[in-house]
């Protein structure tokens, strides 16, 4: 049993389960994203992972998603390597070292301070990163990031967590503040929404609630002044499908061809500014 005593719950709470979830990955034969230290994290925490009932079979949905997002930050640092990483409801997430970015690269992680707190007990300390603990609506929250360079904003898991009117706030401060920039994240639709919060394990669990759905994307584009769509990505997209079993493949990609379903839960790809390098 670990021994980081931990009492959280709501939101912050959700982010042991996605821990959980690429810790599972991990101890699978042929790991989508191999993150031992998601392993270690979760053997010194004390808590009863049981909580969220999930099974192995589950791990390729966070792990997948989390593959999508490191490929994307990995090719906006290669076009851009001078930037500010905004890695928003960081969770335990070890994004910075699976990605191991170049010295140029000035990287914060920001949750809640009882994440943060916990974040620091788990994880070491590296050149060039700082965690920042404080909610992400939370006014002020971005005049403390420098904004001398562009930014590379990735949201895991977030969004949907925020009202609309504190989500597109974040969105707006970002695009007023910084020069350019590229931003990353996943979105559910509403339909996303209503089945995640009845039925998502962790959710449930947790007693957290979802509400900000991104129903076409384009809708972001007239909300937040300068932002443009690069590109959205569909979780039957994933090369990585081929991981979950046969039967569970075919039924996704038979869901996949139903628009509602496959536009569920998806990953987005924004740039304002100049920054189409
Ligand atoms: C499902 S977890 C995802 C965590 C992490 N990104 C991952 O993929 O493992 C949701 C995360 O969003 C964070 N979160 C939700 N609302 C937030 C807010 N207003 N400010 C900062 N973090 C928030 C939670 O604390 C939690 O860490």
């Amino acid at each position: 049993m670990g021994s980081e005593q931990v009492n959280l719950s709501g939101a912050p709470e959700t982010m042991l389960a996605t821990l959980y979830l690429r810790a599972l990955d991990n101890r699978s034969d042929k790991p989508i994203l191999g993150d031992a230290q998601a392993e270690d994290a979760v053997r010194r925490i004390d808590y009863d992972y049981s909580k969220f009932r999930m099974r192995a079979r589950q791990a390729p949905s966070v792990a997948i998603r989390a593959k999508a997002l490191d490929r994307w930050t990995e090719q906006c640092l290669a076009r851009q390597p001078d930037v500010t990483v905004l890695h928003l409801g960081c969770g335990l997430d070890t994004r910075v070292w699976r990605i191991d970015p170049p010295a140029s690269v000035r990287w914060y992680d920001i949750d809640f301070p009882e994440v943060i707190d916990l974040r620091r007990k788990v994880f070491p300390e590296r050149d060039g990163y700082e965690t920042v603990a404080s909610s992400v609506t939370e006014p002020g929250l971005l005049d403390r990031i420098p904004d001398d360079r562009p930014v590379l904003v990735v949201a895991e898991g977030l969004t949907m967590y925020l009202s609309e009117e504190d989500g597109l706030g974040l969105l707006r401060g970002i695009t007023g503040r910084f020069p350019s920039g590229e931003l990353i994240f996943d979105a559910f639709n509403t339909f996303g929404v209503k089945l995640s919060n009845r039925f998502n394990p962790a959710v449930v669990a947790a007693k957290a609630h979802l509400e900000f759905a991104v129903d076409d994307p384009s809708d972001l584009e007239s909300a937040v002044p300068g932002l443009r769509l690069v590109a959205e990505w569909q979780f039957t997209d994933a090369p990585e499908l081929d991981r979950y079993a046969w039967p569970t493949r075919m039924l996704l990609q038979a869901m996949g061809r139903i628009p509602v379903v496959r536009r569920m839960g998806r990953m987005l790809h924004y740039r304002f500014g100049d920054a189409s390098r």
